[in-house]
């Protein structure tokens, strides 16, 4: 049998148990844009289970969108329909009838993406001298959505909950090729949400990406059997999860400052690691140089990096 052609059939039947009316949809802001698709948030209307209004994100494409982006978006939701863990982020409902924009609805997560809560963070930690009553205004004020304080715990707990979504997905034999901290969302109660599975990129949040034929390459991120032979594999994500740690306690610094993304490969290849950052115990550094070593095999499952954070944050207690 032709199974490409039972593949594109089964991704555009329309699946009742996961499609939502778009009349029970209120659309009322942009969150955020790629550069084919387009995060909204909206209200729906008794959605999942759950009388009432429900704040959600909508993903959905940008008119000028190419037929192989509505393919990434809609093998987004194939693989969101499979997976349900608290660190990953959880599908509510789709809408794929005619009629209107393909839209998959996510759960909102209302502090944003990681990296630009911890940059949103920056501002706080300048003002730590600041009263209670003056954050509070501040954070009011500032911008949506919500900031609070980050600490040296808060920071251990995001990388083992990241650790925990991964090694949820490596058991599902999922490898998400796109690990980084603009890629993990903040919900309430500070919970960490590993989500963008579907390669529909935020290029216009930084440069991460350099352009290649097929995309972007988020080069500062990937192992160098990724950038050098386009393998992809659990132990590349774990690469990519090390750097995730970095940017953590940068609170949300770009990768290798000063280095252009064409040298990178060369110095890879040659030992060269970023150094510890400032506020990095030697402890935590020596967590995300394992997760870049050269070997592949070298490098520590996410089960091990979680008993490690978990381990990490006792000692906090
Ligand atoms: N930006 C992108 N996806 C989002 C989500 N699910 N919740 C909040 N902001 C987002």
């Amino acid at each position: 049998a032709d199974t490409t052609f039972i593949n594109i059939i089964n991704k555009y039947a329309p699946d009742p148990k996961w499609e939502f009316p778009r009349s029970q949809l209120v659309i009322e802001q942009t969150l955020g844009e790629g550069e084919f698709g387009k995060v909204l948030r909206a209200k729906a209307q008794n959605i999942a289970g759950k009388a009432g209004l429900t704040t959600v994100a909508v993903k959905t494409l940008k008119d000028d969108a190419r037929e192989s982006e509505l393919n990434d978006l809609l093998s987004e939701y194939q693989l969101l329909k499979e997976v349900s863990h608290p660190n990953v982020i959880r599908l509510l409902g789709v809408c794929t009838a005619p009629g209107g924009p393909v839209y998959l609805i996510i759960e909102y997560a209302e502090f944003g993406s990681l990296r630009n809560y911890l940059r949103r963070t920056r501002h706080l930690q300048q003002n730590s001298n600041l009263n209670m009553v003056q954050k509070e205004e501040y954070a009011c004020h500032y911008d949506e959505p919500k900031v609070s304080d980050v600490t040296p715990k808060d920071l251990l707990s995001f990388a083992w909950q990241i650790c925990n979504g991964m090694g949820y997905l490596s058991d599902m034999k999922l490898v998400h090729r796109d690990l980084a901290a603009r890629n993990v969302l903040l919900s309430e109660e500070k919970v960490c949400k590993v989500s963008d599975f579907g390669l529909t990129r935020d290029v216009y949040e930084d440069n991460a990406y350099l352009k290649r034929s097929k995309g972007r390459v988020p080069v500062k991120w990937m192992a160098p059997e990724s950038l050098a032979d386009h393998i992809y594999t659990t132990k590349s994500d774990v690469w990519s999860f090390g750097i995730l740690i970095w940017e953590l306690v940068t609170l949300g610094a770009t990768p290798y400052p000063g280095i252009a993304v064409q040298n990178l490969f060369h110095l890879l290849r040659q030992g060269y690691r970023m150094e510890r950052p400032d506020n990095c115990s030697p402890g935590l550094y020596k967590i995300m140089r394992s997760c870049w070593h050269i070997d592949p095999e070298q490098r520590p499952s996410f089960l091990e990096l979680s008993k490690w954070f978990a381990k990490l944050l006792e000692d906090k207690m």
